[in-house]
């Protein structure tokens, strides 16, 4: 492991760290798809290196799982600088932001994930020291409490949400570039999944690939976890080459569909269409009807279903579509209030 990994591995719990470290890519180049976001990075990097300067402070954002870690990694790498992890949750104290900044050389990375959650008095805090390197703490106590000014060498802060929406317009203005990581298209998770089949050692045919990035929900952490349960089905049935049909008995097993939607996804479309005739529904009451988080519903769900038009946001609340009907197998009300 690099050190990157290392520090990256401390604030990862919820996938299999060491699996995602070794299917993650390391440069720019590597990196498969958002283009978009890589080549405006490809020249911030570039002209940053030729000033010889600290690239300016960077805000990833997008649904979970689209690579916005391996970004960072990646940012950092390319800029030849050490990279700092952390998240937002673990930052509770001004003092541990303090810690962080003061370990960084100039010119490195500090990651905060889920920048969204860091406590006011700690956003407060970033604000200097984004701006201007800085940072004003006080010391001591009562009588003896004294402001101390405290200087920083330029650094890079890397923010990563899956809500840009609810980070407050200060901070958000003083991340010089921002960029919106987007669902990958059929044919880049297809690449992905012959990378990580490849790193994997599966043989698997051109249609089991396609079929796995079909059914991946755009979204490159779950073509490799899916990629991941068909070799272990391939493995079982003892099969040299997994191809569409292994597949598919795989994915059926994991009761992801033939759009990639799971139990979660149906049950949203089932009980919006079954109980609120289609909607409108407000995101709240779907979540207290499945038993999930609305933030969840929010970040992880909705945001695919919108995306592949199975339902729609309304200023009354969500609807589901003709497509999301069909889908279902149900017959779209044609006198509904849609
Ligand atoms: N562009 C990409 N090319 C190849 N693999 C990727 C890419 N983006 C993400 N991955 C893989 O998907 C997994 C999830 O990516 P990650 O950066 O952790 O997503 P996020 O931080 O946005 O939740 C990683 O294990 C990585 O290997
Ligand atoms: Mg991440």
């Amino acid at each position: 492991m690099t050190e990157e990994e290392r520090l990256l591995a401390s604030s990862e719990q919820d996938e299999d760290v060491a699996a995602a470290n070794t299917l993650r890519p390391t440069t720019l180049a590597q990196y498969i798809g958002q283009d978009a976001v890589k080549n405006q990075l490809d020249v911030y990097i570039t002209a940053a290196k030729k000033r010889e300067e600290s690239l300016d402070h960077v805000l990833l954002y997008g649904p979970p799982g689209l690579g916005k870690t391996t970004m960072a990694l990646v940012i950092a790498n390319e800029m030849g600088v050490h990279i700092r992890t952390t998240s937002g949750p673990a930052i509770d104290k001004p003092g541990d932001l303090v810690a962080l900044l003061s370990e960084l050389q100039p010119g490195d990375v500090l990651f905060i994930d889920e920048i969204h959650r860091l406590p006011k008095v700690v956003e407060e805090m970033l604000y200097s020291a984004m701006e201007d390197f800085y940072i004003d703490i006080v010391v001591g106590q009562g009588p003896a409490a004294h402001p101390v000014h405290f200087p920083l060498p330029p650094f890079t802060l890397i923010g990563a949400t899956t809500r840009a929406g609810v980070l407050s317009a200060p901070l958000r203005d003083r991340f010089g570039i921002s960029a919106h990581m987007a669902y990958y298209t059929t044919e880049d998770l297809a690449k992905i999944v012959t990378r990580s089949a490849a790193i994997f050692n599966l043989a698997i045919d051109p249609d089991g690939i396609k079929e796995i990035a079909l059914r991946s929900r755009g979204t490159p952490r779950i073509a490799n976890r899916l990629l991941k349960r068909v070799r272990d089905f391939a493995d079982v049935a003892d099969l040299e080459t997994a191809d569409a049909e292994l597949v598919d008995t795989a994915l059926t097993a994991l009761q992801v569909d033939n759009r990639g939607l799971d139990t979660i996804d149906r049950k949203i479309l089932r009980l919006m269409i079954d109980q609120y005739n289609g909607g409108p529904v407000g995101l709240s009451t779907i979540a207290a009807n499945i038993g999930e988080e609305t933030a969840t519903i929010e970040e992880v769900y909705e945001p695919y279903l919108l995306q592949i038009g199975f339902i729609q946001r309304t200023p009354r609340g969500r609807t589901v579509t003709r497509e999301g009907y069909a889908h279902m197998g149900r017959t779209y009300p044609e006198s509904s209030n849609h």
